[in-house]
């Protein structure tokens, strides 16, 4: 497992949630919570991390984590800078640890990477100065903490610290999907009740992943009873053109529909990480519908990015 605490035991770096001991995630969710804000209220701002650079590096595209790691960064005071990769040397060839040392010595002190190369992020937070963090904002099929602490930030708002007490249903493309990893790693070590998956088979992950996870077919099985209904995208982007399922039929088969979802609780809250495929994994009546929190996770996504920078985040030390 990638090593990402200081000698103290303190979090250096975010890579993953593997490990991470639930009081830990507990106290994350508690003091991501303290920085949610209604939208249309004046949102929390702070000056914990002033004096503080933060460098964005992301080689695959991201709306929301990118824009929420940029807004978390300066409401807590840090300089934030989105280095644009394209327009990078990166693009000349120079390689990801060149472009961190060159930041390095302009001072950066941390670096938000989302890439599309599975071990990236661990292998760049092996080689950073001591004073240096590493957050992970996306990596391959593997990890994507933050949305994993936003999904579960998510959950506990509308139903409670009792995630025993939950059923939660993970529907769509699981096999290639780092949210699926991650939701999967904070809801286990939060000691969720029952996790089902569901997924047509070239979809479902390898048998030895998500262990304890109970596996569906169809919907019509594995959304019965549920508390929580998780929708993912179709990541075409990690498969081969032939693997990739036709739009109309997977909707047929696995889409969430309105009288799909009345087979989970009628409480049920509705899940999607975005980005969102309506029509494909989704119809549009549940995505705006009232069971839907999808816009939840969207703000919450700002209030864990603050909680978990200003957890890593070491106060620089003093020039001399
Ligand atoms: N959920 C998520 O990671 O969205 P973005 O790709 O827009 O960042």
């Amino acid at each position: 497992m990638t090593n990402q605490r200081r000698p103290d035991g303190s979090l250096r770096h975010l890579i993953t949630l593997d490990g991470i001991a639930r009081s830990e995630l507990e106290a994350l969710l508690d003091r991501s919570q303290r920085y949610v804000c209604e939208v249309g209220a004046q949102p929390p701002a702070n000056r914990k991390l002033a004096g503080i650079t933060i460098g964005n590096l992301f080689t695959e595209p991201s709306t929301r984590t990118r824009v929420s790691f940029e807004l978390a960064g300066r409401r807590l005071g840090a300089e934030v800078l989105n280095i644009e990769v394209q327009l990078s040397s990166r693009a000349k060839g120079e390689t990801m640890l060149d472009t961190i040392y060159t930041l390095q010595s302009l001072h950066f002190d941390m670096f938000v990477i989302r890439d599309s190369q599975a071990g990236v992020v661990a292998h760049v937070a092996k080689h950073v100065a001591p004073h240096v963090s590493v957050l992970s904002a996306g990596e391959a099929h593997m990890s994507h903490p933050t949305q994993g602490l936003l999904d579960a930030l998510t959950i506990r708002q509308r139903k409670g610290e009792r995630f025993d007490r939950l059923t939660i249903a993970v529907v769509g493309d699981i096999r290639h999907s780092r949210v699926a990893r991650s939701a999967y790693e904070v809801f286990k070590g939060l000691g969720v009740g029952e996790l089902r998956l569901i997924a047509p088979e070239g979809l479902m992950p390898e048998p030895g992943e998500f262990a304890g996870g109970v596996r569906y077919a169809t919907p019509e099985e594995g959304l019965r009873g549920a508390d929580v209904v998780m929708m993912l995208r179709i990541q075409k982007e990690r498969m081969a053109q032939a693997a990739i399922p036709d739009g109309d039929e997977y909707f047929a088969r696995y889409g969430l529909t309105v009288s799909r979802l009345r087979l989970a609780k009628p409480d049920a809250i509705v899940m999607h990480p975005q980005p969102m495929n309506r029509g494909i994994e989704i119809d549009s009546e549940v995505a705006d519908g009232p069971q839907s929190v999808i816009r939840d996770q969207v703000r919450n996504g700002v209030a864990v990015r603050m909680a978990v920078l200003e957890t890593i985040a070491r106060p620089r030390m003093p020039a001399p």
